[in-house]
């Protein structure tokens, strides 16, 4: 049987204002509450689960999204309207700047909790020698 990511739970400080920010920026679907969380489903089905931290500290987690040509034009357009801090490797040293790693594009930057968003063009290689 396939194995595949089906949901993950994204702590945030305002899940609401997290979630929208994940369905704007991305254009995805809105929202749509599931007990205590508000889900935002990507293409491939996977279900990011935003839910309060209640307080609690949040550890900053990595999420990355393969993204078209176009989406990328269309998010990143939203970042920089945004006024959204961005940087070209997820060390946040090179800010202002994307990458072109593997042929494509990509660049990092923050959600409303800290948490590190990627976007790229392009799947990973070969790790750089
Ligand atoms: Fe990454």
């Amino acid at each position: 049987m396939a194995i595949k990511l089906n949901h993950t739970i994204v702590h945030s400080i305002d899940p609401g204002a997290a979630a929208r920010f994940y369905s704007d920026l991305f254009g995805l679907p809105a929202p749509q509450p599931f007990g205590p969380f508000l889900d935002v489903v990507t293409a491939n089905e996977v279900t990011l689960a935003f839910l309060s931290a209640d307080g609690m500290e949040i550890q900053m987690q990595h999420y990355a999204f393969l993204v078209g040509e176009k989406e990328f034009d269309q998010i990143f357009g939203r970042i920089r309207k945004q006024g959204l801090e961005y940087w070209a490797d997820p060390g946040q040293k090179q800010e202002g700047e994307i990458n072109r790693h593997f042929g494509g594009r990509g660049v990092y930057f923050q959600d409303p909790s800290g948490h590190l968003l990627e976007i790229i063009t392009q799947p990973y290689g070969e790790f750089p020698k």
